[in-house]
């Protein structure tokens, strides 16, 4: 029995050795270590003993065991060092490959000439308003002098939106900025002078339409605001806006139902490349004295003029695109090049 103990530690030593995985240098531990293993057999044996013997035999099992412990612990970690040079080995990260970078992003060309008419105007003394782009009918249309059920409501044709609400007002995507007028001039004092762009909504959409577009509206009221204010205002306006004298503008007879008289703003370059063709750009008219009256003001006394300029039809000319439609596709092809 003696003998067998010592060969114990050489015969576990081979095992462990041999084991090609800690999966089985688990099971040969469980030989030796377990609760079936060898060296527990011999502490059974203990109880046979007579008892002078029990202590030092006790000793040496316990020793042989302890040195198994230790040959097992360092087999262990011989694994685990192996497995870890192995991962290494296998999950270089390769320091020399070019990085995946972070583009910059740019700002979108309808939104520069946005930013380019708020600079223009607001050096000449107008506020900058915001407003719902979710409009109640009365705002957008009933307010501006389109009564109910008018056939120039159909000119503007457009998404309602189902918002139950409590009043049983309807509500639309507004058609247009110009119910900004009435909630800018019903929150503030004469004069009014201010300009609202903004997103607006209509079901149209061919290369010069989109069901979503934008423009910036313009009013100024005041006790003396005449139409020679407005053609003053915008052709200085749009000489700013496009950085050229080189151009004509034309105030061409309209109808709008918010102004009396009404008109189509029209401007002609007279140099570069898109020389010699008149370009409608915008509604305009003096404020028709109803809507005056609608924005809580009495028209005896107050005046003024209101425009409305599509700002993708601007950006169109300042860059010479010809598709709308290219400003909402997402191609970053044509966008870079309003961003260099
Ligand atoms: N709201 C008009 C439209 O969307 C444009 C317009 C015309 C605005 C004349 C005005 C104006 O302020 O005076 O077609």
């Amino acid at each position: 029995m003696t003998q067998s103990l010592d060969d114990l530690i050489l015969q576990a030593k081979d095992k462990f050795e041999q084991a090609a995985d800690s999966a089985s240098l688990e099971n040969e531990k469980a030989k030796f270590l377990g609760k079936n293993g060898v060296i527990t057999g011999f502490m059974k044996g203990l109880a046979q003993l007579p008892p002078d013997q029990k202590k030092a035999e006790g000793a040496r099992i316990n020793r042989v065991k302890q040195q198994i412990e230790l040959m097992l612990t360092a087999r262990r970690e011989q694994f685990a060092r192996d497995q870890l040079n192995q991962r290494l080995a296998a999950e270089t990260i390769d320091v020399t490959l070019p990085g995946r970078g972070r583009a910059m992003g740019g700002v979108h060309p309808v939104i520069q000439s946005w930013q380019r008419i708020e600079e223009i105007f607001h050096s000449i003394g107008f506020d900058v308003a915001d407003g719902p782009e979710i409009e109640n009918d009365w705002t957008n249309f009933t307010a501006l002098n389109n009564p109910e059920n008018h056939p120039a409501r159909s000119m503007q044709d457009t998404f309602y939106v189902d918002m139950n609400d409590a009043g049983g007002l309807p509500f639309l995507l507004r058609t247009h900025t110009s119910p900004m007028q009435v909630r800018y001039a019903r929150m503030n004092k004469p004069p009014i002078k201010v300009i609202a762009p903004g997103r607006t909504y209509r079901v149209d959409s061919d290369a010069t339409h989109s069901p979503m577009f934008h423009q910036v509206e313009g009013l100024w009221i005041a006790e003396d605001i005449s139409f020679a204010d407005l053609k003053g205002v915008y052709t200085n306006f749009l000489k700013a806006f496009f950085e050229t004298d080189d151009l004509s503008v034309r105030f061409r007879p309209s109808f709008f139902p918010f102004t009396e008289p009404s008109a189509e703003i029209d401007m002609m370059f007279t140099s570069g490349p898109n020389q010699g063709r008149w370009l409608e750009i915008s509604g305009s008219g003096q404020v028709h004295p109803e809507v005056v009256r609608n924005f809580g003001l009495d028209p005896e006394k107050y005046i003024g003029f209101a425009f409305g300029s599509g700002i993708e039809r601007l950006t169109m000319l300042r860059y010479g695109v010809n598709d709308l439609r290219q400003f909402y596709e997402g191609d970053l092809r044509f966008l870079r090049q309003f961003n260099r």
